[in-house]
């Protein structure tokens, strides 16, 4: 969804990857839609990093169509949509878009300016899951989403999720030689525990001049450790730690790879319902879009 006439906005980021992220989750948007009509449930959309609606990507070649803005205009309809947003000035830009594009739908928009993490503790613990079955978008630039976070969304066993895991960030941040001071805590924040730490280093096997001469800079309590995590290690880590707290997550996420072929996000989707037939369907409907899309 290209936009016709460039509109001016605050948003500029990403790259030839945006579009096909959007494509993706709009399709299962779609499909949830339809796949819920005739479910008592209400239906919530929350875009926890909701931006302005429009989108310049930042090699200024793409005008897209944001998220909120795609959600909005979907031809079936949720019956209320959370939109959050760190920045005053994209939050404004928001509002303005909705007023403005979508004055019908006004009342059942809430625009929240905030820290995705907290906003989204907030909403859900506004809203009764017993009634509603909600749809999460997770679309950050880097590691904003707090692993409690996640443990929250699928403690309410009635939200879906797409979560735009910051792949490269996390492959930067994990120290080459197992000294893991700098970046530990945001790691842990991240994905959770440190289980991290055993999982992509282990002890060197040759005897070098390293350990007969020890370097305090290559050393980590004692033992001269190796980095081993190459992507696709990374990648069946990151579903293998969703899998801990959600009870169904896709085997097939997609990744968003830039001009060099290196892995720059990972597109995960979970499934928090504990109900084998809902997760049988979302699965379906996900993985037929990330095979086919
Ligand atoms: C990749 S953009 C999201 C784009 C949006 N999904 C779209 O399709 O137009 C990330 C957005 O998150 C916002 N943001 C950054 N940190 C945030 C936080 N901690 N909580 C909420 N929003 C945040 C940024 O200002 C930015 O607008």
């Amino acid at each position: 969804m290209r936009m016709g006439k460039q509109m001016a906005t605050s948003q500029k980021f990403g790259g030839h990857w945006t579009e096909e992220k959007l494509n993706i989750f709009t399709s299962y948007l779609d499909a949830y839609l339809i796949a819920l009509q005739n479910q008592k449930f209400k239906k919530i959309y929350i875009d926890a990093f909701a931006g302005t609606g429009e989108i310049e990507t930042s090699d200024g070649e793409q005008h897209l169509v944001g998220s909120a803005k795609r959600a909005l205009s979907a031809d079936m309809k949720f019956d209320h949509y959370y939109f959050i947003e760190a920045d005053d000035q994209k939050a404004d830009e928001l509002r303005n878009m909705v007023n403005t594009e979508f004055p019908l739908l006004m009342r059942m928009v809430t625009i929240y300016c905030g820290d995705a993490n907290d906003k989204l503790a907030q909403i859900i613990n506004d809203v009764d899951w017993r009634y509603n079955r909600g749809l999460l978008f997770l679309d950050p630039y880097a590691t904003q989403v707090n692993w409690t976070t996640l443990v929250d969304v699928s403690r309410t066993q009635s939200i879906d999720v797409w979560y735009l895991f910051p792949f490269s960030v996390l492959e930067r941040m994990l120290p080459k030689n197992g000294k893991y001071d700098r970046w530990e805590d945001c790691i842990d924040r991240l994905l959770g525990d440190s289980g991290w730490q055993t999982e992509f280093y282990r002890k060197d096997p040759q005897l070098t001049l390293f350990d007969i001469f020890p370097d305090e800079t290559t050393i980590n309590q004692g033992e001269r450790l190796v980095k081993d995590a190459n992507p696709e290690h990374v990648k069946d880590y990151i579903i293998s730690r969703l899998e801990t707290i959600f009870p169904c997550v896709s085997k097939h996420p997609r990744i968003f790879r830039n001009v060099k072929r290196s892995p720059m996000f990972l597109f995960c989707f979970a499934i928090s319902n504990k109900s084998s037939a809902a997760q049988n369907l979302a699965l379906k409907i996900a993985d037929y879009i990330l095979k086919n899309k």
